[in-house]
């Protein structure tokens, strides 16, 4: 799947074009970081291509198409043969006319191929005279490269000393693994540097650089053996006759590192279709490799094609790439947010500007920990590399600095678990709620005790967390058996708090039975969920007796979460029963269960009212409340709107029946007025609801 070339509407913007893609090749073979993903590469170069087909007379001598690395690299030690490209195809079908091609050239159908991966780094040739290494050269532009022998002894796999003392030239691919750009990227910003954007990067910018105090390793993969001058005439005359897979054995068994070690070894196929089933067997193990690989590489095995098929001035005509999607994309960070997980850890998450990698939308990028977030240097609203293979979880590697505006802000830690309040242990790199495992209990125990919930005065999440510690409560029942001595065992707990508190939670027994539902905390039922559960339904058996089809029917809940609610309304059974147990209401006060209706099969979506004085219709508080409703909570007021027969609701559509707006009332008003809807004052709703106000 190939995403389309960029549109170029004139010279200038060509112009501009050649310019932007010069620089993001630069960066690219150099080690800088260039603004633009590789997909956004290619999309320019095409589309500068398709404009220097239209214009062939202006094409710009700096321009990137035609010329191996883009024309970015530069070097002057001579290759004795070219370090060329590769063409690539992304589809069946494109392979399939390649091979076709290929056929032709070679005059014979059933060529054979070696199959292996594109590893994602940078090319070098390696040269060894008696089986010493002497000289490690980049590809440059192809026709000569850099001498980068300072690098010699820091990458793996490229022995010093091969196994025989042959004088040969070995081919192949620099590259850091996912745990070598972890470790270089450490140790760079551990000396003050900005993080390298990607593993690529990282090696491009670390094979170059000559004068640093650290070293960081890296790994090869040979992917070619050649002769070079003072290679033993015998041997050079075997090994322009050998097959590519048999250079390859000989390369292994010279010493050198090839992919021969790895998940996804080169192998040989004899058809077309068996070279297709290979590609896919490597893409699917992509996600899982230690390395990093942008397709597919499969080569005419057999020497005799190599030389029929023969090159061109940028790639052979006897090898292809098989591109697979990039699995990177630059997209901005907006915000990280802080999610404590079962154990209590507190793991940041990235939200990110959505980005489109390898078909999915991706949203969210996992950060690990606070640590990664400084050691990475990330703020928010950075340009950030996010990478995204397979089905594992999306991740930012690093921001594109260079890009900052000046604008980005830091990002903000917690300094208080975002689940219970409780502190955080930051020992650690990954932070834990002090509450560990605990803090799920916390954090729900201090729900249930919320003013919209069991509203019990009084309990905090500070007196929760020393009720927990403590060990005097383990789930929500627990509070209701509390004794005065064991609060007043509590710190800072008195006689008159206890005795107040004591109060609080016998109080709380009284709550009406949506509030019980409410504190239960049942995922996907909030406050007003649980009141038109309560007023369905009218008492807890009954909601226990629900299946699903019966849950449904309570307005708003669909087909999907109606089996989870019930399902877990039935785990909580035992609680639910400790609850009644020690005289916790289970009544919804004021509902009406149809039973008869039910049991008659009447009417199965028929829904109890009370018959109230807002019977049928849907009302919308907004504003603050003033008069005798003044102290009500919006949750307050919308259950009193529930309790008198009405449906409540927060915003304003045709459909809604009557706006109580209370003082600073704005958008909601204007919206009722603009549409017509009734509006009241709170003194004018209070009339209306008079018998219901205790
Ligand atoms: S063979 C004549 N095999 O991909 C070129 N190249 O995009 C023969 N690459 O320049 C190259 N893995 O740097 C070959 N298994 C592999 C490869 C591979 C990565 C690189 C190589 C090449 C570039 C072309």
């Amino acid at each position: 799947m190939t995403t389309p070339a960029a549109v170029i509407v004139d010279a200038a913007a060509y112009a501009q074009a050649v310019e932007d893609a010069v620089r993001a090749a630069a960066a690219y073979y150099t080690g800088g970081t260039s603004p633009l993903d590789d997909d956004a590469y290619d999309r320019l170069v095409r589309g500068i291509a398709d404009w220097e087909a239209e214009h062939p007379g202006r094409i710009l001598p700096d321009s990137p198409t035609g010329k191996v690395a883009g024309g970015a690299a530069v070097g002057d030690v001579p290759h004795t043969v070219p370090m060329l490209s590769l063409d690539n195809v992304f589809s069946a079908e494109e392979f399939t006319a390649w091979t076709a091609s290929l056929a032709r050239r070679t005059g014979r159908d059933a060529t054979r191929f070696s199959v292996g991966p594109k590893l994602d780094g940078l090319a070098i040739a390696a040269r060894y005279s008696g089986g010493r290494l002497r000289q490690l050269i980049t590809r440059g532009d192809g026709t000569a490269g850099e001498d980068v022998s300072h690098a010699i002894g820091t990458i793996e796999g490229l022995p010093e000393k091969l196994d025989e003392p042959v004088t040969v030239e070995i081919r192949g691919e620099v590259l850091m693994t996912s745990a070598q750009f972890e470790h270089a990227n450490e140790i760079r910003t551990g000396h003050g540097g900005q993080p390298f954007a990607n593993p690529r990067n990282a090696a491009a910018g670390t094979l170059r650089a000559r004068e640093r105090v650290y070293t960081v390793p890296m790994t090869f993969f040979g992917y070619g053996l050649l002769p070079l001058p003072g290679t033993d005439a015998a041997l050079a005359e075997r090994m322009n006759g050998m097959a590519h897979s048999g250079l390859m054995a000989l390369a292994a068994d010279l010493g050198v590192h090839t992919s021969a070690r790895t998940a996804v070894p080169d192998t040989v196929a004899e058809t077309p279709d068996e070279v297709l089933a290979r590609v896919k067997e490597i893409a699917a193990l992509r996600a899982e490799l230690p390395f990093g690989i942008d397709g597919i590489v499969v080569k005419a095995d057999h020497a005799a094609d190599r030389v029929a098929a023969g090159s061109g001035s940028r790639a052979p005509r006897w090898a292809i790439a098989y591109k697979l999607p990039a699995v990177e994309k630059i997209t901005r960070l907006l915000d990280v947010e802080w999610n404590v997980g079962r154990t209590g850890v507190i793991a940041p998450r990235g939200v990110l500007e959505p980005v489109v990698i390898d078909g999915s939308t991706i949203t969210y990028a996992t950060l690990h920990n606070p640590a990664d977030i400084t050691r990475r240097d990330l703020r928010l609203g950075d340009h950030v590399m996010v990478h995204r293979a397979g089905d594992v979880i999306p991740r930012i590697e690093a921001p594109v600095a260079h890009l900052r505006t000046g604008e980005e802000r830091p990002v903000e830690f917690p300094a208080r678990c975002p689940r219970c309040g409780s502190d955080i242990d930051t020992t650690e790199e990954r932070w834990r709620c002090a509450q560990g495992r605990n803090c799920h209990l916390v954090a729900s125990l201090a729900y249930a005790a919320g003013r919209d919930q069991l509203d019990i005065e009084g309990l905090g999440t500070t007196r929760v967390v020393q009720l927990v510690e403590k060990g005097l409560v383990a789930d929500l029942a627990d509070l209701f058996t509390l004794r005065r001595d064991q609060l007043l065992s509590l710190e800072r707990m008195g006689e008159t708090s206890t005795d107040n508190l004591l109060a609080a939670i016998a109080g709380a027994k009284q709550q009406p039975l949506s509030r019980v539902l409410c504190a239960l905390g049942v995922r996907g039922t909030g406050r007003s969920m649980s009141r038109r559960i309560a007023r369905h339904f009218a008492t807890m058996d009954h909601v226990r007796a629900a299946d699903a089809d019966a849950m449904q029917r309570v307005d708003g809940i669909g087909a999907e979460k109606a089996p989870s609610i019930v399902a877990e309304l039935a785990e909580l059974a035992p609680l639910i029963d400790r609850l009644a147990a020690v005289g916790v209401n289970m009544t919804e006060p004021g509902a009406i269960w149809p039973a008869d209706a039910a049991s008659e099969g009447d009417d199965p979506t028929a829904v109890p009212t009370a018959g109230g004085p807002l019977d049928g219709m849907t009302v919308v508080v907004t504003g603050a409340m003033t008069g005798s409703l003044e102290k009500l909570s919006r949750n307050e007021m919308n259950e009193l709107v529930e309790r008198a027969g009405g449906r409540s609701s927060s915003s304003v559509s045709k459909r809604t029946t009557l706006v109580v707006a209370g003082e600073g009332a704005g958008s909601k008003r204007a919206k009722a007025e603009q549409l017509g809807v009734r509006l009241a004052t709170p003194d004018e709703f209070a009339a209306m609801v008079a018998g219901l106000l205790g």
